[in-house]
C-alpha cells in the first residue's frame, strides 16, 4: 500500500486512456489509426489452410492457448493476402511505417522484429563495406561489434568519459569525436550510442555538424530513447539533432512487445535502396504480426497520449530520486552530475541507485529486492542498481520500492546483508590504453583460434572480447594486441571480483586467441 503522502497525488490510472483523452492534438488524428491491427481485424472469420501451424489456436496445444490467449493465435497470421509484407510494404505495413516515420520524425522507417540489434545491423550494413572505417565510442553494446564483424569493417575507437564514483561510462563529446575524425579523415560513419543503458546523453548536434562537414553518416544507437520525442523533459532524439539513422527499441522503453523496434532514416546521405536490401538480407521473410502491431500500436499511444504519460512517469520518477536521496547510504544521482564531457542531459526516468556508501555491492541490493519484496530492477552492477521507471508503473509500486529499499539499509546496519563491497573495490585503476589493432574484427573471428593461459597472452591477437564492470568499458576486442599492460589490469580485475562479460571463460584464468598469430 502507499504509505508516502507525497505519492497521493499520482493516483493509479487505472485505464490510462481516460487519463488523457480528448487531449490529442486535432492534427494527430491519422494517428489514431493503426493500419496493421485493422488487417488483422479484417482477417478474423477467414477459413486457414496455411501456415502458422498452430491455425488460430485450434491447432496448439490447449495449455498454450490458454496461457497465452486466443487472441494470440488467431492475429499470428503472416504472409497471407491482405496482410502486406514486410520485405515490400505496399499495404497495412507501408502505411503503419509511413505513420512512424511521421511520429519519429523521420523520413523514412523500417520496422525491425530483431530487436535493435537487427536495426542497428542493418544500419551498419546499409552504410559500411568491408575494410571502411568507422568511428566507434568504446563501450558500445554487442550488437555494435556483431555490425562491425559483419561488414568487416575496421573500428576507430573514442574512448568515452567515464565517472569514477558511479562506476559506470558515459557518452563520447564532441572534441574526442572530431580528434577521431581527423585521425580518420576517410572514415565513412560514426556509429554512437546515445543515451547510455543509465540515461545519461550527450548533445549530438555538434557531433553531427562536425561529421557531415567529412561527408560522414551519424548513425545512433538509440535503444532508450524511442520516448525522447514526446515530453519536452526528455534529452534531445538523435533525428533532430541531425542524426541519419537511427535503431530504437520500443519494446525497451515503449509499449511495443519485445524484440520490436524501429529503424529511422533521415536526410540524403544514407542509400536508402542499400538499406531496403541489407533489411530483406537480414529479416525474416515470415516476421510476427504480434510484433509488428505493437509497434504500430506504441506509435499511436506515443503519438496521442505520449506526452501526458510520460509526464506521469517522470514525476514518479522524480518522487522516487527525491526519496532515495532522502534515505542515509543511498544515491540517485540527477541534475547536479551532468555538464560534464560526456553527459549532457538525463533522461529522468532512469533511477540508477548507488549502494557504494552501504559497503555492499548492487548486486546483493538487487538480490535483496527480488528475494525480499518480489521486486525485481532493471540491472545491478558493482556499486549500483538500475531502476526504469515507466508509466506502465504506479504510485504504490514506488512504494513498494521504497519500502524495500529501506528495509535494505535496515538489513544492512542489522548485518543479516554483509557487506561485500571491498575497500579495494571503490577505487578502480585507470584502464589501460585502446589497444593496436592487428587483424580486422571480422577476420579475427574467423581464424581458427586456441585458448592459452591469461600469463602466456602477451602479444597475441584476442579473438574475443573482454568487458569487465566497472567501468563497463572493453579491455579487449577482437583482433586486437594482448598487450603487458592488458594482461596485468585483467590480474587485478580478477583479484578485485568485478563483473567480467565477453569471455568464454568468465574465469579469466585463460583467453581465446587467433591461432598462429
Ligand atoms: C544500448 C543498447 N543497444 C542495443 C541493444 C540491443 O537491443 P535488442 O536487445 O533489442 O536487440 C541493447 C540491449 O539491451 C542496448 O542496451
Amino acid at each position: 500500500m502507499n504509505t508516502y503522502p507525497g505519492l497521493l497525488q499520482y493516483p493509479v490510472p487505472k485505464d490510462k486512456t481516460p487519463l488523457v483523452k480528448g487531449r490529442a492534438p486535432s492534427e494527430n488524428r491519422a494517428h489514431d489509426r493503426v493500419p496493421i491491427l485493422e488487417a488483422l481485424q479484417q482477417y478474423r472469420g477467414v477459413t486457414r489452410f496455411h501456415m502458422p501451424g498452430h491455425r488460430g489456436g485450434e491447432g496448439a496445444d490447449p495449455l498454450a492457448v490458454s496461457f497465452l490467449g486466443q487472441n494470440a493465435f488467431l492475429n499470428d497470421v503472416t504472409g497471407v493476402p491482405g496482410m502486406d509484407d514486410l520485405h515490400e510494404p505496399h499495404g497495412c505495413i507501408a502505411e503503419a511505417e509511413k505513420l512512424a516515420a511521421e511520429a519519429f520524425g523521420a523520413d523514412q522507417t523500417f520496422f525491425s522484429v530483431n530487436g535493435t540489434s537487427g536495426a542497428i545491423h542493418t544500419m551498419a550494413l546499409s552504410v559500411l563495406s568491408e575494410g571502411d572505417t568507422v568511428i566507434i565510442p568504446r563501450n558500445i553494446h554487442k550488437s555494435v561489434l556483431s555490425a562491425v564483424i559483419l561488414s568487416g569493417a575496421k573500428p576507430a575507437f573514442v574512448m568515452p568519459s567515464y565517472d569514477s564514483f558511479l562506476g559506470f561510462a558515459l557518452g563520447v563529446d564532441a572534441d574526442s569525436v572530431e580528434a577521431c575524425i581527423r585521425e580518420n579523415p576517410s572514415a565513412k560513419a560514426a556509429l554512437l550510442v546515445n543515451p547510455t543503458y543509465y540515461g545519461t546523453s550527450v548533445d549530438l548536434a555538434p557531433i553531427a555538424s562536425a561529421l557531415h562537414r567529412h561527408d560522414m553518416a551519424l548513425l545512433v544507437d538509440e535503444a532508450h530513447g524511442p520516448h525522447f520525442r514526446f515530453h519536452p523533459q526528455l534529452p534531445i532524439p538523435a533525428l533532430e539533432a541531425g542524426a541519419d539513422a537511427v535503431a530504437q527499441g520500443a519494446h525497451k522503453i515503449i509499449g511495443a512487445f519485445t524484440q520490436a523496434s524501429y529503424l529511422h532514416v533521415k536526410g540524403n546521405l544514407i542509400d536508402r535502396a542499400r538499406m531496403k536490401a541489407v533489411f530483406q538480407y537480414l529479416t525474416s521473410t515470415s516476421p510476427s504480426y504480434l510484433l509488428l502491431a505493437s509497434l504500430d500500436l506504441a506509435r499511436r499511444q506515443m503519438v496521442l497520449y505520449g506526452r501526458d504519460l510520460l509526464e506521469y512517469a517522470l514525476a514518479l520518477a522524480a518522487f522516487l530520486r527525491e526519496s532515495v536521496n532522502e534515505i542515509p547510504g543511498l544515491y540517485a544521482f540527477g541534475e547536479e552530475s551532468l555538464g560534464k564531457p560526456g553527459a549532457d542531459w538525463l533522461d529522468p526516468t532512469k533511477v540508477t541507485i548507488t549502494v557504494r556508501e552501504l559497503g555492499i555491492t548492487g548486486f546483493q541490493a538487487e538480490t535483496f529486492l527480488r528475494s525480499r519484496f518480489g521486486i525485481q530492477v532493471e540491472l545491478s552492477d558493482l556499486y549500483n542498481i538500475l531502476v526504469i521507471v515507466s508509466f506502465g508503473n504506479t504510485s504504490d509500486e514506488i512504494s513498494k520500492l521504497l519500502d524495500g529499499l529501506k528495509a535494505l539499509t535496515a538489513a544492512v546496519a542489522s548485518g543479516e546483508v554483509p557487506k561485500k563491497l571491498l575497500s579495494a573495490q571503490k577505487d578502480i585503476p585507470d584502464m589501460p590504453g585502446v589497444p593496436e589493432l592487428a587483424l580486422l574484427p571480422r577476420k579475427a573471428v574467423e581464424k581458427p583460434w586456441e585458448r592459452v593461459l591469461l600469463e602466456e597472452s602477451v602479444g597475441r591477437v584476442s579473438a574475443e572480447v573482454v568487458t569487465c564492470y566497472p567501468p563497463g568499458i572493453p579491455l579487449l576486442f577482437p583482433g586486437e594486441v594482448i598487450s603487458k599492460d592488458t594482461v596485468s589490469y585483467m590480474e587485478i580485475v580478477k583479484r578485485l571480483a568485478f563483473g567480467i562479460s565477453g569471455p568464454e571463460d568468465r574465469t579469466l584464468r585463460t583467453l581465446r586467441v587467433v591461432k598462429g598469430l
